[in-house]
């Protein structure tokens, strides 16, 4: 699967759950896992849908395994961080690591992204037709 489509379904999937956690928040009167749903939103749906256009504006990339990978990594650990953080607002202090290792992978794969975009916009500008000489 190309990882522009991967990223596009499942941040269909995680923006569903934040909604849904949204609305069970605004029912319940209990805003106390707030911020799990924020990042939930943010990281599986705003930054998800981000990369998925990046990887569809490049489609040389969005054939590349590198690229799937760092989505699956990015799924994986938005929701181990947003199921961890959430804990961690109902008084489950025992969450936090699990919270904090997923952040810390979710950074390292920010920097694979970054990397694919640097190398990509490189590539870009070595095949880049030099400017005619001027006679
Ligand atoms: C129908 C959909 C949604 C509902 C019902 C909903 C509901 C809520 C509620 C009840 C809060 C807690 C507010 C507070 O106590 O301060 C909240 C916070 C928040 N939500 Fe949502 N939400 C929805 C969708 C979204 C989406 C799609 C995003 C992001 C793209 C989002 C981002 C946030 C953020 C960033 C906060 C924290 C705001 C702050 O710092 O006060 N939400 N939401
Ligand atoms: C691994 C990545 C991230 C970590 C560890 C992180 C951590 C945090 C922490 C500790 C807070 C304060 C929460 C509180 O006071 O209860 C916060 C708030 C916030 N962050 Fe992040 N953040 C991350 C990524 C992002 C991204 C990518 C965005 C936007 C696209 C974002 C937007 C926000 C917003 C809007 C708030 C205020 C709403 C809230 O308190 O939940 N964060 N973040």
């Amino acid at each position: 699967m190309k990882a522009s489509v991967l990223c596009f379904r499942a941040a269909v999937l995680m923006v569903v759950c934040g909604i849904i956690w949204g609305i069970a928040m605004g029912i319940s009167h209990d805003h106390s896992t707030f911020p799990a749903h924020a990042h939930l939103n943010l990281l599986g749906w705003v930054s998800l849908f981000l990369f998925g256009i990046y990887y569809h504006l490049h489609p040389a990339i969005d054939d590349n395994r590198l690229a799937s990978l760092q989505v699956w990594i990015w799924i994986a650990a938005t929701v181990v961080l947003s199921i961890g953080v959430a804990l961690v607002h109902l008084g489950r202090p025992s969450a936090e690591p699990a919270a904090a290792i997923a952040s810390l992978v979710i950074l390292a794969d920010m920097l694979l992204f970054g990397w694919l975009v640097f190398r990509r916009e490189k590539k870009q500008l070595a095949h880049q037709p030099s400017a005619a000489p001027a006679d």
